[in-house]
């Protein structure tokens, strides 16, 4: 691993409170998908193409993927995940501790706002109106999550309430739910996703694609864009990772509509392999966290700027082209 973002987790570690270090580090049961999502990345090689010509400049083809509870890392919390991903997209949790308005207000960039469609349609159109008040410029709707997933160090922990003081903000004053009421429900379907997409102009995303076939049915909805994703080992340890399951969904979608790739990005030659498999942008979870425990804003920042010159650089030793038939597996 990079030493700078080696030295940002290691010092997040050593900061955080031990119960929610584990809240942001651990997986789902045996944590095995977990540990598959940056395995998957050394598995693979690339056959760089060689002799191309010319100097490569690149933006970062990242986003910040949605993590909830920013104030457990950091005092600033998703105010200071906003203002260190610069001009870099930031899909901001329905399950944030800053409200959606304060996150776009501190943002340079785009914000997208993720959610759990909630079976009662009235408070997701609330939730739906915060964002498009707030000014963000897309919905992203996390499928993957018909339940909560269990995880084990926080079951070990009894952790399940946010100290106090801290709140989910985007629940407050949302008619008879409490700041924690946030339903994760096996009620919802594409039928709820259909009518979300009626309430609103803003292009929808939906986030925990794995089965190719609901790639299509997705895209066959209306869908702007899809996040393949496992909930970074979050929901149900018997999935493949991520990046192996990218290809498929890839094919499936034939080029309709973008795809982002997360779950396991710890590197610039990761998001060069993500991309030369068919994604269009990676999401990055955990290494984000990282920065933001670390040092607030700039470790953020610093995370971001890291991957930003591991990928230039990746891509001009490739010759400024990813494609498929560059992946190799590695044996
Ligand atoms: C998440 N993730 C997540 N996803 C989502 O759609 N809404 C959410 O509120 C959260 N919350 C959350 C909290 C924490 C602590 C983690 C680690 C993850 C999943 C997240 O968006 C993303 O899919 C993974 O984090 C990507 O994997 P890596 O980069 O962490 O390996």
């Amino acid at each position: 691993m990079n030493p700078v973002l080696a030295e940002l987790h290691d010092k997040a570690r050593a900061v955080l409170d031990e119960v929610h270090y584990d809240f942001f580090a651990g997986g789902v049961g045996d944590e095995v998908v977990l540990a598959e999502n940056e395995a998957a990345f050394r598995r693979r090689a690339l056959l760089p193409r060689v002799l191309r010509g010319g100097e490569i400049r690149t933006d970062l083809p990242v986003v910040v993927s949605p993590t909830a509870f920013h104030k457990l890392a950091h005092p600033d919390g998703e105010l200071a995940t906003a203002r260190g991903a610069g001009d870099t997209v930031v899909v901001s949790s329905m399950a944030s501790t800053v409200p959606i308005a304060d996150v776009v207000a501190a943002s340079r960039g785009p914000v997208w706002f993720q959610l759990y469609v909630q079976p009662d349609m009235a408070v997701t159109e609330a939730l739906v109106r915060r964002a498009e008040r707030a000014g963000c410029a897309a919905l992203v709707v996390t499928a993957d999550s018909p339940v909560f997933g269990r995880h084990r160090r926080d079951i070990e922990h009894g952790f399940h309430d946010l100290p106090a003081g801290l709140a989910a903000e985007n629940m407050r004053d949302l008619a008879g739910r409490g700041l924690l009421d946030i339903a994760m429900s096996a009620e919802v379907s594409w039928e709820h996703l259909g009518r979300l997409r009626g309430m609103t102009s803003l292009p929808v995303w939906v986030k925990g694609i794995l089965h190719p076939a609901d790639a299509v049915i997705a895209v066959e909805q209306g869908v702007a864009g899809i996040f393949v994703s496992n909930h970074g080992g979050r929901q149900l340890d018997l999935v493949p990772a991520a990046l192996d399951a990218l290809p498929a969904v890839v094919d499936a979608v034939a080029g309709r509509v973008p795809v982002v790739l997360d779950g396991g990005v710890r590197s610039g030659g990761d998001i060069a392999l993500a991309l030369a498999l068919g994604a269009s942008a990676a999401g990055i979870g955990r290494p984000v966290l990282w920065g933001l425990a670390a040092d607030g804003e700039a470790g953020v920042r610093r995370v971001l700027d890291v991957l930003h010159d591991e990928f230039r650089h990746v891509l001009t030793m490739c010759g400024g082209e990813l494609t498929r038939d560059m992946v190799v597996a590695r044996c």
